[in-house]
């Protein structure tokens, strides 16, 4: 199916060095682009990425930084324009998630979950887009179904609340930049079985979240890889502003 091919195509990943963004920078891979994989310095999994997307007989580049810094992320356009070349697609997923009752949440927290899911992921498109604006190219944000709806029994207003505006974000630049060739679209996962999910504070939740799932079950990282490859081709050429939400049918219930 050519419409979906990304061959040759250069992406970039941010989050790339685990759960979903890790298995999204191979599945871009497998679609045949060459792809750079961004992540913080202390990540683990950003060799094992680039190992297996080498493996598949593409190019991979390695870049470290934080999405919060603007200077990393210009820094990393600016790496993978010299070593794989012009920009085509981008995916964000670099992202936390952690409880806190809204009460008495201390500030601090508030404030490093909006920098890092929101202000992170804005900082991230405004240096994508900026290295795509000569030739246009598709950005995919990776939102939650928690931007639409409030997970019973998670207390995390602050990541419900950082995803809800990731996804009108993303709603926003498709506007401004629709003129452009730069179509920017989200991806709403449900509940899928990341390393996010093994966090102690929804060990004891993961039974109820699948059994509040109409599928019975929480999405692995593999079923993310069609919706993603879906946004970042031809295959979406008339999708731009979209929120593809991919959970199982939870908020259908
Ligand atoms: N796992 C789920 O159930 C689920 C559901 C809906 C949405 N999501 C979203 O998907 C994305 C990926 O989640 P995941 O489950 O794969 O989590 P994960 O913890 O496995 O991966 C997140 C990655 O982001 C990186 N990261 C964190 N802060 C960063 C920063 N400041 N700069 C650069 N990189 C940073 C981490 O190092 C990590 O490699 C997140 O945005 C998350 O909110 C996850």
């Amino acid at each position: 199916m050519e419409l979906f091919r990304l061959d040759n195509q250069v992406a970039f990943v941010t989050g790339a060095g685990s759960g979903i963004g890790q298995r999204l920078a191979i599945g871009l891979a497998e679609a045949g682009a060459d792809v750079a994989c961004f992540d913080l310095p202390a990540s683990r999994g950003l060799g094992q990425t680039a190992a297996q997307i080498e493996e598949l007989g593409r190019r991979a580049l390695i870049v470290t930084g934080d999405v919060r810094q603007k200077n990393d992320l210009r820094q990393a356009m600016g790496m993978l324009e010299s070593g794989l070349g012009p920009l085509r697609v981008a995916i964000n997923c670099a992202g936390i998630a952690n409880a806190h009752p809204a009460e008495d949440m201390p500030l601090d927290q508030w404030q490093t979950m909006l920098d890092i899911n929101l202000t992170g992921l804005f900082l991230s498109c405004q240096a994508e887009a900026r290295s795509m604006w000569a030739h246009g190219g598709s950005i995919v944000n990776i939102a939650s179904m928690s931007g639409s709806i409030v997970n019973r029994g998670l207390l995390q207003a602050h990541y419900n609340t950082s995803k809800a505006g990731v996804i009108h974000l993303t709603k926003s630049l498709a506007m401004e930049w629709c003129q452009t060739g730069i179509r920017v679209n989200a991806i709403s996962p449900g509940y899928t079985a990341t390393p996010m999910n093994l966090r102690s504070e929804v060990a004891e939740q993961v039974k109820q979240f699948e059994a509040d799932t109409p599928l019975g079950r929480m999405a692995t990282v593999d079923e993310l890889v069609g919706p993603a490859i879906f946004l970042a081709s031809q295959a979406s050429s008339f999708c731009t502003g979209i929120n593809l939400v991919v959970d199982g049918g939870f908020v259908c219930w």
